[in-house]
């Protein structure tokens, strides 16, 4: 997916006629005076946390725990996973690491890291082709994957062992990880990152013959002293009083299905936003995650407005999302392109208005260009959704989530100093190492640091050093350099 090439869309306004006679300031006030933190009560219904009307987007190669960690620092209520391919969480691959649930890395992190406290409410996203795989990577997801990997895979799969997609390099009995850089994202979201094992994986089929609802029936409850004991912390205390008040704490908020991504299918079979032509396939998986789970673990899902601009295509996205909300998933998140327009041009806001004035029952979350803080008070407002889901214009700008609650609380909207730039820019390359180690942390801030500079006085330099930043020592010397507040001009000359 290259998002970050030539396909994406600079930050430009949303199609929304008659945006411009709404003041997103004095919305944004008034919805903070509505309700606590403007938050639609239906949606605390389902997650009691959230205190604010948005939430930080799954952003493949970008929302890692390090991204999340320090939008949450900003103000950010909730975050999303990147998509995980549904095989590759069977397979053990090292995206479910990504998802933070692997609980060992307790061990290695300190509490405020991932799979520590501070990186929760967290919603699982998963992406995928068959229903049965897809059912059985979500209840994976819930169940932090307590059982053995085996199991998984028998409950997608039936008894018969190791699914033959699975490369054996790649998994080669429980507890081995895979190979290091691999994860279930690569292949989502990478156009030319279809290893060839998936490819020919891609064309095993489950037996027919088996019905994984039986196995799901029959599954043991998942005992709670096999749960690590939580250490005794401020932040574990606090988790555990938020526990008691009935909040998710280290399972996922809810498991999103993405029917979203644009990613072109492989070897014919679809996933993503493809499902957007084949509402049937589409229901299915949504049933089959819906079933599979304990009724109490919400499910979401995530779709476009359509997979092209086809009334058939239209048509499509409306019985899929009715059947969403029938099967009982609690919201969707409705990103306002089409799959055909990738992230090329506008998000169409009018036809998030349109659907609102038709679904006053349901919680939708609107996605698609929103790049400050007041875009998210803009598209509440202009079309009446219950939040909004924060994407690229979160990439190197967290503050936008610090903005948006000083917005709700009617105060002025604040930018960030060359301090809290450089504080930000440091705590996230701490937890970037953290996560991704030493070697990966440079590649993948190297990224941010591109988009951190806009907040730079002077950008154009900042981009320049951020693109040579390989170590931690590089990264450091140039937050010396160039993140220190311009001196002052003497009046006195
Ligand atoms: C680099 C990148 C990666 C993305 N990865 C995901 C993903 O893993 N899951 C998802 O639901 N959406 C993903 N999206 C889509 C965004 O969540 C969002 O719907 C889209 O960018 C539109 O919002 P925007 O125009 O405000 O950026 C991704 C978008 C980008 C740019």
């Amino acid at each position: 997916m290259s998002v970050n090439g030539n396909n994406a869309t600079p930050p430009s306004p949303a199609i929304a006629p008659g945006i411009e006679t709404l003041d997103p300031v004095a919305f944004a006030r008034e919805l903070g005076q509505r309700w606590p933190g403007g938050v639609d009560p239906r949606v605390r219904a389902v997650l009691p946390t959230m205190d604010a009307p948005f939430f930080q987007a799954g952003l493949a190669g970008y929302s890692d725990a390090a991204m999340r960690i320090v939008a949450r620092q900003q103000g950010c209520p909730l975050c999303v996973t990147e998509a995980l391919l549904d095989r590759m969480l069977l397979g053990g691959g090292h995206g479910f690491d990504k998802a933070d649930l692997v609980l060992q890395n307790e061990q290695l992190l300190a509490d405020n890291l991932p799979s520590g406290t501070d990186d929760h409410p967290l919603i699982g996203q998963i992406i995928g082709s068959d229903p049965d795989e897809m059912a059985a990577a979500a209840v994976k997801m819930y169940e932090q994957g307590q059982r053995r990997d085996r199991e998984y895979r028998d409950m997608a799969y039936g008894s018969g062992g190791m699914p033959h997609y699975v490369d054996t390099r790649w998994k080669v009995g429980d507890g081995e990880a895979a190979p290091a850089g691999a994860s279930a994202s690569d292949a989502v979201c990478e156009d030319d990152c279809t290893p060839e094992a998936l490819l020919r994986l891609a064309e095993m089929q489950p037996p027919e013959s088996y019905d994984p609802r039986s196995v799901f029936a029959n599954l043991p409850p998942v005992d709670p002293a096999d749960k690590p004991k939580p250490p005794n912390s401020k932040p574990e205390r606090e988790r555990a009083g938020a526990e008691a008040a009935g909040a998710p704490s280290r399972s996922f908020a809810t498991i999103d299905v993405n029917l979203a991504c644009p990613v072109k299918k492989i070897d014919r079979k679809s996933r993503g936003g493809h499902w957007l032509t084949d509402p049937v396939g589409a229901i299915r998986i949504l049933k089959a995650v819906r079933d599979g789970l304990p009724p109490e673990v919400p499910c979401t899902v995530k779709l476009r407005r359509a997979y092209d601009d086809t009334p058939e295509m239209a048509r499509n996205f409306e019985v899929i999302f009715s059947a969403a909300y029938d099967l009982g998933y609690a919201w969707a998140t409705v990103h306002a392109r089409t799959v055909e327009q990738r992230y090329i041009g506008p998000s169409r806001w009018t036809f998030l208005k349109d659907l609102m004035s038709r679904h006053t029952d349901k919680i939708v979350f609107g996605s698609g260009d929103v790049w400050v803080a007041q875009d998210i008070f803009r598209m509440i407002g202009y079309a009446g959704v219950s939040g909004v889901s924060v994407a690229r214009g979160c990439i190197g700008n967290p503050w936008i989530f610090r903005q948006a609650r000083q917005m709700l609380a009617g105060q002025p909207v604040t930018r960030p100093s060359i301090a809290e730039q450089r504080e930000v820019l440091l705590q996230h390359f701490r937890l970037s190492v953290a996560v991704n180690g030493e070697y990966h942390a440079g590649k993948m801030m190297r990224k941010f640091g591109i988009k951190f500079a806009q907040h730079h006085h002077t950008p154009e330099a900042v981009k320049v050093r951020m693109c040579a930043v390989n170590t931690t020592k590089d990264w450091l010397a140039t937050l010396d350099e160039l993140y220190v507040e311009p001196a002052t001009v003497s009046s006195a000359g």
